[in-house]
């Protein structure tokens, strides 16, 4: 057996610190959607009344202001150490993405197995981070666009008004959900090892 390396220090501590920090983001926004009669029932009732999430806007937009601004904090020093580590040739698709979304796929559905590219993330971890990513910088800007629609008219107008945005920003908020249930279910699936190395930085591998 040996000790490997994997995932550096600061990626560690930026992932774990942001995984209360959308949580909360997500659960103050669901008590601010609610709050306002406009919004279509997107959810059924029974869901708010088993949450006891009425009547609480006060709470969600004070919730919801205060932890955007730690996760923007932490989403710049993210992307800051992507560029200045070189990390991002790990997490960004390249050229042999394309090629490799369905065998992967079909080795994730267990029917083949995973082809060997010797890269730390396959096509599809590459396309689901990068997406995740993607998702977390147009929710910020759609957020912003709804925060301060006259003062940031000229964003808000790139959202197509007001209720562009807010329908970019509610649509982030289920792509996101959607991402963190397949990052879930692919870390169970991926094992205790593969965690470990997300909390304590190596891996344990068999010597050949
Ligand atoms: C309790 C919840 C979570 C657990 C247990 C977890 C676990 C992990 C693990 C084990 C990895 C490493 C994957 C590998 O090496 O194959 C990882 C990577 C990653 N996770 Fe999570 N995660 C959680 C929540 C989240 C959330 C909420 C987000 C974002 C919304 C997120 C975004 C990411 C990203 C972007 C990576 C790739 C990081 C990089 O290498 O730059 N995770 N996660």
């Amino acid at each position: 057996m040996k000790i490997v390396e994997k995932h550096a220090l600061w990626l560690r501590l930026v992932h774990w610190f942001n995984v209360p920090l959308t949580l909360l983001m997500i659960w103050s926004g669901v008590l601010i959607y609610w709050a306002n009669g406009v919004y279509p029932g997107f959810f059924p009732k029974a869901f708010y009344r088993t949450l006891d999430l009425q009547q609480k806007l006060a709470e969600g937009m004070a919730m919801h202001s205060l932890i955007a601004w730690l996760l923007i904090v932490n989403g710049i020093i993210y992307l800051c150490l992507l560029a200045a580590s070189g990390h991002w040739r790990e997490i960004f698709p390249n050229r042999k993405t394309p090629a490799q979304v369905v065998p992967t796929l079909l080795a994730d559905l267990g029917l083949i197995e995973m082809p060997n590219t010797g890269d730390k993330f396959n096509a599809m971890q590459r396309l689901a981070y990068t997406g995740a990513i993607g998702l977390g910088v147009v929710a910020v800007l759609s957020g912003f666009a709804i925060y301060k629609p006259v003062q940031l008219e000229w964003l808000t107008d790139c959202f197509a008004g007001y209720e562009g945005a807010r329908l970019t920003h509610f649509i982030c908020m289920l792509g996101l959900s959607g991402f963190i249930a397949v990052h879930l279910v692919q870390v169970v699936r991926a094992g205790w090892n593969n965690f470990r190395a997300m909390v304590a930085g190596f891996e344990v591998e068999d010597e050949r």
